[in-house]
Formats: C-alpha cells, sequence, structure tokens
C-alpha cells in the first residue's frame, strides 16, 4: 500500500516535471535559434500554400512562436501577415506530421475568419 503510494506520487511529479521542460504535451516559448527555425517552418508553409491553392500571404512580423510535441511538432505562432492589400494580425499554427502524406496542417486564424490547409 506504501509502495502504490510512493509510485503514485513519483509518477504525478514525473508527469508534472515533464509538462515543465515542455515534453510531451508541454508548450515551449522559443526564441534565439529555435526562434529562427520556426520562422523558416512558417516562411517556408506561406509560400507552398501561395504557389499551390492559397491563401497568398506574405510574412511580417513574428510577434510569437511557441511550440508543442503532439503526435508531430505543432507550432503556435503569433504573426502578422502580409496579403495583397493588407497586414493583419493572426494566430497560425502549423501541426507538422512528416510520416503522412500532406502531413501539415496549418490553421490561419485571422480577425476575418478561420482557414485550415494542407500541404506536404
Ligand atoms: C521568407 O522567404 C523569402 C524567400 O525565400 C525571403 O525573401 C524572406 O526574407 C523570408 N522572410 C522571413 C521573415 O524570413
Ligand atoms: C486589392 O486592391 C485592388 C485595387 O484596389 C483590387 O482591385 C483588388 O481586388 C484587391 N485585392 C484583394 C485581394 O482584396
Amino acid at each position: 500500500m506504501f509502495a502504490m503510494k510512493v509510485v503514485f506520487i513519483v509518477g504525478l511529479s514525473l508527469a508534472f516535471a515533464s509538462a515543465q521542460v515542455g515534453v510531451p504535451g508541454g508548450v515551449t516559448e522559443l526564441s534565439g535559434d529555435d526562434l529562427v527555425s520556426a520562422t523558416n517552418v512558417l516562411n517556408n508553409s506561406l509560400e507552398k500554400l501561395a504557389s499551390g491553392d492559397g491563401p497568398n500571404y506574405k510574412l511580417g512580423k513574428v510577434i510569437s512562436a511557441r511550440r508543442q510535441v503532439v503526435s508531430g511538432t505543432k507550432y503556435i505562432y503569433e504573426v502578422e501577415l502580409v496579403s495583397e492589400n493588407s497586414t493583419k494580425t493572426c494566430n497560425v499554427n502549423i501541426w507538422s506530421q512528416p510520416w503522412l502524406p500532406n502531413g501539415n496542417e496549418v490553421t490561419f486564424d485571422c480577425p476575418d475568419g478561420k482557414v485550415v490547409k494542407k500541404h506536404n
């Protein structure tokens, strides 16, 4: 009975500790090199979509970026997107599951609505 309690408590603190460092399921705020690579991931996604069936956005400014380890990797951005006539601030998620065909799911959550797109 005592042993079970100890196992339970150790398990709980492990779960808590892993949430703190960001794996798995935890969210990490990105900076430095991680932020640069997350920015490139987003830029590549925007280019792929713009040269495919849209939407046609250019990357303005990355306000913040976070990364979450899920089944694959999820990037969560707050960014300025530049379209033909305007700049708007949107929340963008890229959920990457590279082992799947079309394994990148991009969600644009903008003031004028929400759009979900997939690309390879
Ligand atoms: C995104 O990619 C384009 C073309 O490669 C490049 O000109 C631009 O500077 C990049 N933007 C950012 C914010 O990295
Ligand atoms: C951008 O502005 C031009 C000229 O005002 C207009 O013809 C065009 O439809 C606009 N594009 C979008 C995507 O709103």
